[in-house]
């Protein structure tokens, strides 16, 4: 199987993810990063596409959204993926993800996932340390990359079977229940 990993990374977090995420997967893995390079090839080459992205201020990058809007047509054939790298937890990330992906790739995504996040002080801007010092009183590097999730994505990925109806709160239980068996 071809799979192809679209993202975009602000101070890097989004890539370190990827990587990560790429390790795990089968098959022949394409890593791409919106921010640095277009896409030369189709995108309906591949058999799978992996979207991910990063929250700044509510929203995903520009290029993730274009991306989508851009390839439509053809995402809707592929088995998808989708993640999230945020600092955001819970319920307000879960909000964050559906304002970022549009419903019918949430639908038929066979994993999605929150992966965590970074705060890297040392490549903020002078006003994106405003920010982040004013909304979450961090002032130094702080890292929060959750590996368990990326590798309960690849879990889910590298299945032969999707699971449909499968949500980012139960990912986790039904992952355990499946490795019990
Ligand atoms: C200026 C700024 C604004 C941010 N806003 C949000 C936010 O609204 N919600 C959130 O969950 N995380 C927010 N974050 C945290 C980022 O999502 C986090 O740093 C992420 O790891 C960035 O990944 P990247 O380096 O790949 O872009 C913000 C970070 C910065 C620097």
């Amino acid at each position: 199987m071809k799979t192809l990993i679209v993202y975009c990374s602000s101070h890097g977090t989004t890539t370190k993810a990827a990587l990560l995420l790429k390790k795990k997967l089968e098959g022949d893995v394409v890593v791409l990063n919106l921010n640095r390079t277009k896409l030369q090839s189709d995108v309906g080459l591949f058999d799978a596409v992996i979207i991910g992205g990063s929250i700044h201020a509510g929203h995903i990058q520009g290029k993730i959204k274009k991306f989508m809007k851009e390839n439509r047509d053809v995402l809707v054939t592929k088995k998808m993926g989708l993640f999230l790298c945020c600092m955001r937890e819970g319920e307000l990330a879960k909000e964050q993800f559906e304002n970022a992906y549009p419903m019918n790739l949430r639908e038929i995504a066979v994993a999605t996932g929150f992966f965590g996040g970074e705060f890297l002080v040392t490549k903020m801007n002078f006003f994106e340390k405003q920010i982040v010092k004013r909304v979450s009183k961090v002032t130094t590097d702080t890292s929060r990359i959750n590996e368990s999730a990326i590798g309960e994505f690849a879990y889910l990925f590298n299945r032969k079977h999707s699971l449909a109806t499968l949500d980012v709160a139960h990912s986790s239980y039904m992952v355990a229940e499946e490795l019990r068996l």
